[in-house]
């Protein structure tokens, strides 16, 4: 007998094709798929009806920043007369949050992270990424961090945890950058066990090449595994550091030239898209003059010279506030102009290799854990196509149903 069997969906999508049938699922894993394979066994203490629905894998959501206090909603209004992030971040942005989050206590952060992670599994995320990054000193970043371990605790969704001491420039430190980037290195040795990665915001609001290459070399030689906000801004060189020192992943992007590409290529390094942020900040929409940055076209070369390329939120609270895969699914299709199957394989699969677990999760398939949604809708397309509405219907974890609208 099955714990879970969903029964009859009109498409379950695997990684490379669409099935119709059941899918059987025991001890948290996927047991059986599609219409002759599930038959024989078709008992079940939980049947879920799929009929006239789609099945995918949760989405993994590979980029976050969730854990913060306070709200700048007020900025977005600077964004909408003209204002460019870089403007504001000279205000405030990222630090205004750091004051913010410096004050809050734990059980604040708890409250607001749960809240945060009860909507992303409500939009169908199953393992969400989590940095650091709006502490900016030991006591603060430890924090988060111990944030982030309760989170892990109180919550469902499968949450992988990284250090951005590196995120920018405290106030306190702005006369002394290498007396941050030292007090950042102190601290890898002190979090290391509480994190999987090593972030740094390589770029000019947060680290130059040589700073960020010094901080992840550190983190390297302590076990941590690399990840880099690359080319956000401007060109930055970060792509081609997380080439060289082999990051799992090099994010954002928008920068980026065919040169770094190819050595991201050959160093098996994920290309982490948000899509949300270009969406979000309004600064780089396709069309724009400048050819550089011309996004739709730097995205095709990206896959077509055989990048793995993924898609994330980014959630936070300057840059791209939402916590929604679909919002991301959405913005990577007409802002990006990625099809169907390249959005939906970059906010499952290749998100799932963003954070080295590919063998895991990120895919529907035999053996696979049974992290998985069921969406309201006839076809995958339509998730796509149907756009500010959530569509999910049931989500299950772990072979558990932890959802259902
Ligand atoms: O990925 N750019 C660096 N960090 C975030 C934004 C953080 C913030 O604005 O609070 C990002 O875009
Ligand atoms: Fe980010």
């Amino acid at each position: 007998m099955f714990d879970i069997l969903i029964k009859n969906a009109n498409e379950i999508v695997k990684e490379d094709g669409i099935l119709q049938g059941d899918i059987g699922i025991r001890n948290g894993r996927i047991e059986c798929m599609g219409n002759s394979f599930c038959k024989e066994l078709s008992h079940a203490q939980t049947v879920i009806d799929a009929t006239n629905k789609t099945v995918l894998p949760g989405f993994v959501d590979c980029h976050t920043h969730l854990v913060y206090a306070g709200s700048r909603h007020f900025e977005y209004e600077l964004k909408t007369a003209g204002e460019t992030y870089s403007s504001i971040h000279k205000k405030g942005g990222i630090l205004y949050t750091v004051e913010q989050t410096r004050k809050a206590g734990i059980e604040e952060l708890v409250e607001k992270g749960l809240k945060d992670l009860d909507i992303m599994l409500q939009h169908g995320t199953t393992t969400a990424e989590i940095k650091s990054g709006y502490g900016l000193d030991e006591k603060n970043e430890l924090k988060i961090l111990y944030t982030i371990k309760v989170l892990q605790k109180l919550h469902p969704i499968t949450i992988i945890p990284t250090f951005l001491g590196a995120h920018t420039i405290p106030e306190e430190y702005k006369q002394n950058r290498q007396g941050y980037v030292n007090l950042v290195k102190s601290m890898i040795p002190e979090v290391k066990g509480m994190v999987e990665y090593c972030d740094v915001f390589c770029d000019k609001l947060g680290f130059t090449y040589e700073e960020s290459k010094e901080i992840l070399e550190e983190a390297s030689k302590h076990g941590l595994k690399l990840k880099i906000h690359a080319e956000q801004t401007g060109y930055n060189q970060g792509a081609k550091l997380a080439a060289e020192l082999k990051a799992v992943s090099a994010d954002h992007l928008d920068y980026i030239t065919e040169k770094e590409m190819e050595a991201m290529k050959q160093a098996d390094v994920t290309a982490v898209l948000l899509p949300g942020v270009t969406y979000h900040l309004t600064e780089l929409i396709p069309g724009n003059k400048n050819q550089k940055r011309f996004l739709p076209r730097k995205v095709r070369t990206m896959i077509e010279k055989g990048l793995r390329v993924a898609i994330a939120t980014d959630y936070n609270p300057g840059s791209c506030r939402t916590q929604s895969m679909k919002a991301i699914m959405e913005a990577a299709a007409r802002l990006y102009r990625m099809n169907n199957r390249e959005i939906i394989n970059a906010a499952t699969i290749n998100a799932a290799y963003a954070l080295n677990r590919a063998n895991e999760i990120g895919s529907i398939a035999v053996g696979k854990k049974a992290d998985l949604v069921v969406h309201d809708c006839e076809e995958h397309g339509i998730l796509v196509d149907n756009f500010g509405v959530n569509l999910v219907d049931t989500v299950i974890k772990d072979g558990e149903v932890v959802y259902q609208r």
